[in-house]
């Protein structure tokens, strides 16, 4: 028997609505805030991922899925950003416009340990506002990400931000850490060791305790900043406070990837476990669009880990569907007759179904039942001559011969009943 690849996930119906809520609440809440949706492709060629995350970025040392065909080498997208500035700078979008501001969702790649939280495939919800400096944007980003949360029902998260500093703040950051944590090696994990070597700054948010109390002991404060830097985050924190987003300032969040510079955050919910925290994050990252050969500009986006929201949102009524019509066709005129019947419903906007073994009426009912169906309409030949059906409310056993041509204003007087656009 096939089982699905370890740290995938089937997402079955029942939690599908779970996703739709999620995704119908987000897309609206971007529109508002004027974000339009990119979608872009789920393999890309691996250096765009190399070149932008940095090759020494844990996820491309270690959790690419990487195709090779012939001569060419492809990755199943490890995260949306890089796609989505290849995108803004093959499609000459800088050209026609500005700035703009792109959201998307959908699934990521990223060969790591699967345990709670932490998939080989999971989704992003996330955006992307390129072409600005301006501390503005980077507030209105935080706070939208805030509104979601809020929106989807989560609390118990905190904002931990923190600000890099541009490249030269960062190269001198980078070298001050070295010169400090350089008589501490021997008491820093395995895998902090090694971040020594080829991504320093990744040591500064390591989970491991060992690591953690050298850390403390560095007392870093995020004085390197260049005075442009730090107007710039005093900018960003003015502008959070102005809309009254509360936040920690967190000097050791660094973030993993090449591509941050200033402002980086996090959103991080303590009911996810230590290991993996956060929610989402994102930050600042002006120097990639022209580093992927496009114009010298501005960007800054976050991403949501969805399975991540889903548990922080925790045990949820299961999503109501809108009410189901069942029909049941008894004899041969009246099921050739029915499906123009259930057409003339679904066209309507109501859920219906129907039998499609030719089932007793007895049979049929059941089905109706196990399917928690609302109202059951049957239709015989006799019926059918003379232009009637039966309709039954199952919420309360009642039963009525209707006009056929009345069964649809019939079904929508009787119940509140939803279509499915407002169930979707
Ligand atoms: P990231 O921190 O690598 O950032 O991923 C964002 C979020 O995706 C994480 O905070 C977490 O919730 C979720 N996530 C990451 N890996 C996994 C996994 N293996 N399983 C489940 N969830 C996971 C980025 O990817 C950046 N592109 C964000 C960004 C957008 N920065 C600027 N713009």
């Amino acid at each position: 028997m096939f089982k699905r690849v370890t740290g995938t996930r089937d997402i079955l119906p029942g939690e599908t609505e779970l996703w739709q809520n999620i995704e119908n609440i987000s897309r609206s809440i971007f529109a508002c805030h004027n974000y339009r949706e990119i979608r872009t492709p789920l393999l890309e060629d691996e250096p765009l991922f190399n070149r932008s995350l940095g090759e020494t970025a844990e996820i491309v040392q270690k959790q690419m899925f990487l195709i090779q065909r012939e001569h060419d080498l492809f990755a199943l997208r490890p995260e949306g950003t890089a796609s989505i500035v290849r995108a803004y700078i093959e499609n000459n979008i800088d050209k026609q416009q500005g700035f703009v501001k792109f959201y998307y969702m959908g699934p990521m790649f990223r060969a790591e340990r699967p345990q709670k939280g932490r998939l080989r495939q999971f989704h992003h919800i996330g955006c992307e506002a390129i072409g600005s400096y301006g501390p503005g944007i980077d507030a209105e980003v935080i706070a939208l990400a805030h509104t979601l949360l809020k929106a989807y029902g989560i609390t118990g998260y905190c904002i931990a931000l923190n600000s890099l500093g541009c490249a030269a703040d960062k190269q001198a950051f980078t070298a001050s850490l070295r010169e400090k944590l350089k008589d501490r090696l021997s008491v820093l994990c395995e895998d902090c060791q090694d971040r020594f070597e080829r991504n320093i700054l990744r040591v500064l948010d390591c989970k491991n305790e060992a690591c953690q109390n050298v850390i403390k002991e560095l007392h870093i404060a995020g004085s390197q900043r260049c005075s442009d830097c730090e107007s710039h985050f005093t900018a960003v924190r003015a502008g959070l406070d102005s809309l009254h987003i509360p936040y920690e300032v967190a000097p050791n969040l660094v973030r993993g990837l090449d591509y941050y510079n200033r402002t980086v955050f996090e959103f991080k919910h303590s009911g996810l476990g230590p290991q993996q925290d956060a929610l989402g994050a994102g930050g600042r990252y002006d120097g990639l669009v022209k580093q992927l050969d496009g114009p010298d500009t501005g960007a800054i986006g976050f991403a949501f880990g969805f399975e991540r929201l889903l548990l922080a949102a925790g045990e949820q009524a299961p999503a109501q569907q809108a009410d189901l019509v069942y029909l049941i066709t008894l004899g041969d005129s009246a099921k050739t007759a029915g499906v123009k019947v259930l057409a003339d419903i679904r066209s309507a906007g109501i859920r219906a179904d129907t039998d499609y073994e030719g089932k007793s009426l007895k049979a049929a009912m059941r089905t109706a039942n196990d399917l928690q169906a609302r109202f059951v309409a049957i239709l015989g030949d006799d019926e059918l001559k003379d232009g009637v059906i039966a309709l039954k409310d199952m919420s309360n056993g009642s039963q009525e011969k209707i006009l056929m041509t009345g069964l649809v204003g019939r079904i929508n007087e009787l119940g509140r009943l939803r279509k499915m656009n407002d169930a979707l």
